[in-house]
């Protein structure tokens, strides 16, 4: 596949086909997200994937901490089991982690770029392998519960949950939807 054309055809999938890509499928992608740009090569990335019954565990962890959180609205059930649902619509989930380092608000800022680049490498590479992706944040990415279960340090960030599996295959590929950029071209000559 041409560069050009898989940024203009990747697409996020909220649904996946069944079955779970290997391992080794999973590491190629993550080694395409660590060949992100990345000022002064920090590296602050780090990855957690989970699959089969991992999934589950994680989903039930949250639920259990909306429910039990002391401002817990009586929405708080509903939010729980989406949230186990959600968790559950593709067969692995890979959480980018950026390790962080506040002390240096102009690295963090940089650190936080390069590990959007690399998720959408990540992105981007399951596409070019014929998978389905798609990045999420919400509630989730800033939840306690999800921080301590993947053992953030303070300032460290979920960055994106990046759910990945095998597309369906009556997956319509919709055009981006995409108004024209605003640019302002200066200096040119035609
Ligand atoms: C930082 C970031 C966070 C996102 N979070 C969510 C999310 O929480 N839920 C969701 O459905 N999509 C999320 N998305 C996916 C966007 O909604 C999606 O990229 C957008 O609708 C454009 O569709 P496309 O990716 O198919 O081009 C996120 C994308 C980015 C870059």
């Amino acid at each position: 596949m041409d560069l050009i054309e898989g940024l203009a055809t990747r697409r996020s999938a909220s649904a996946f086909a069944s079955g779970c890509p290997p391992r080794e499928e999973i590491a190629r992608l993550i080694e395409a997200a660590t060949w992100a740009p990345n000022h002064h090569l920090t590296q602050p990335w780090r990855f957690e994937v989970l699959a089969g019954e991992e999934r589950a565990r994680f989903g039930e962890h949250l639920a259990a901490a909306i429910v039990q959180d002391a401002d817990a609205s009586e929405r708080a059930p509903r939010l729980a089991e989406s949230t186990r649902t959600k968790l559950l619509r593709s067969p692995v989930l890979v959480v980018v982690i950026q390790r962080g380092d506040d002390a240096d608000p102009e690295r963090t800022l940089e650190d936080y770029a390069a590990c959007c680049c690399a998720t959408q490498n990540l992105l981007l590479a399951a596409h070019a392998e014929g998978l389905a992706a798609k990045w999420s944040t919400g509630a989730m990415a800033t939840m306690v519960a999800a921080r301590e279960y993947f053992a953030l340090a303070p300032d460290d960030r979920i960055v994106a949950y990046v759910y990945v599996g095998y597309p369906l295959e009556d997956a319509k590929l919709r055009l981006p939807e995409r108004a024209p950029a605003v640019v302002s071209f200066r200096g040119f000559e035609d």
